[in-house]
């Protein structure tokens, strides 16, 4: 009996597009003997579409054509398994399409995998890939990250973080607190984008105020930190779950531009974005890192204890900012759903991108199965205890005196 993997991927998000090509990469890769796959695409308006159409990347460029050959769907759990169903209901014939057994979500930045996706196939009840709500949560967000990271003991940049709305109350006292805690050169962020959005150098105190304000437009929590000199970016994957871990070779991403940029990122420096198919793989990059290997090492462990204190699962990928004449390294952040999956970093490693998907939905079924070993609820009915819904309820809140 082959798995049926439901594939869940787009979301109504920014990287949208990214997400499309790490999947139909993932599609590529997937052991067709056992695993049946499910496409499950969320469309930009969060409308859940199923179709082989979705298996075929060309069939994108025509996003109406393409919707039009796939049918509109919702996902539920009926208590026996989770299907899905055709909505509308059909007037005749099967409403049910099909079922899953373990979910793999494939989707980037906000409103998908800062735990929207993973909250929603919990509610499902259904194993997943990748981590948790909370972790998730934590991973997207730039400022709870750094705090969580910086009281492990984890290295991160010296950093201020603040509300836009406090600033707005008196910018006076907040330009005055980051300018005695860090020092300048600052990197101005909004607290939860990605791919570079709304980030800009500051060089100057003289500066802070426009680069504070422009950041402002993209978020509602702002951060501002030290700027790493002589910046050498190196990136490392890790797989596994809280018991086990594994980390990848290390790359390093080159970038054309002081801060590295969106084009940089997908489009492997061409600014005509001509090479949308080829997505982060192709991105300019240096694979193994030149670094000594004691650094491969620290860098190794510190992307391990990093996706373990963040409780991730699945595949992440840590970015790290080095200064490259101190040697000195600090954890940037963590994508806990990376861009195609950072498979080009496990086949460095050693492990094909069929075996990755495999590990993946092993690491999964594990965690399902912990989980359920875990009480969350209990199947007596406090309603019908002796004494009815009078005796029943009582200390409740709903009690009346
Ligand atoms: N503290 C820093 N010092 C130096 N460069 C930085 C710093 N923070 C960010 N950058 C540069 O900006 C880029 C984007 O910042 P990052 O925090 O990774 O945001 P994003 O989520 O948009 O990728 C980094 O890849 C790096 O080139
Ligand atoms: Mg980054």
């Amino acid at each position: 009996m082959k798995i049926k993997l439901g594939v869940f991927f787009g979301g109504k998000s920014v990287e949208h597009e990214i997400a499309v090509i790490t999947t139909s990469q993932a599609l590529e890769a997937i052991n067709k003997e056992k695993y049946e796959i499910v496409p499950i695409y969320i469309s930009k308006k969060g409308v859940l579409y199923t179709g082989d159409a979705l298996l075929d990347l060309q069939e994108f460029k025509d996003m109406d054509a393409l919707l039009k050959k796939c049918t509109k769907v919702a996902v539920v759990n009926d208590g026996e398994s989770v299907k899905v169903l055709k909505v509308p209901a059909p007037a005749f014939g099967k409403q049910v399409i099909n079922t899953i057994d373990v979910a793999f979500p494939i989707v980037h930045g906000t409103n998908c995998e800062d735990g929207t996706v993973a909250g929603y196939l919990n509610l499902l009840g259904l194993p997943f890939i990748g981590p948790d709500v909370v972790s998730s949560g934590l991973g997207m967000d730039k400022i709870f990250m750094k705090k969580v990271l910086k009281e492990s003991g984890i290295p991160v940049v010296n950093y201020y973080s603040f509300y836009s709305e406090e600033y707005v109350n008196d910018e006076e006292k907040i330009r005055k607190e980051i300018n005695d805690k860090l020092k300048y050169p600052l990197i101005c962020k909004p607290g939860n984008t990605g791919s570079s959005v709304g980030i800009k150098k500051v060089s100057t105190p003289e500066e802070l105020a426009e680069k504070i304000e422009y950041s402002m437009q993209f978020s509602d929590r702002i951060l501002v930190e030290e700027c790493v000199q002589n910046l050498k970016e190196i990136n490392c994957s890790v797989m596994g779950n809280l018991n086990e871990t594994e980390a990848s070779v290390c790359e390093e991403p080159y970038f054309s531009d002081e801060i590295l940029s969106y084009t940089d990122k997908y489009m492997g420096g061409s600014k005509t974005g001509d090479s949308e198919e080829k997505g982060m793989q192709v991105s300019d990059k240096k694979l193994p890192a030149d670094i000594p290997d004691e650094k491969r090492d620290e860098i190794q462990h510190l992307a391990q204890e990093t996706f373990k204190l963040l409780g991730c699962s699945g595949v992440g990928r840590i970015d790290f900012l080095m200064d490259s004449k101190t040697g000195k390294v600090y954890v940037n952040e963590i994508n806990t759903i990376p861009g195609a999956l950072s498979y080009y970093l496990w086949e460095a490693t050693g492990k094909s991108f069929e075996k990755e998907i495999d590990e993946l939905v092993q690491i999964a079924l594990r965690r399902d199965r912990d989980k359920n070993k875990l009480t969350f609820s209990y199947d007596q009915n406090i309603f019908a205890l002796s004494g009815g819904a009078k005796g029943g309820t009582k200390g409740s809140k709903v009690s009346k005196k």
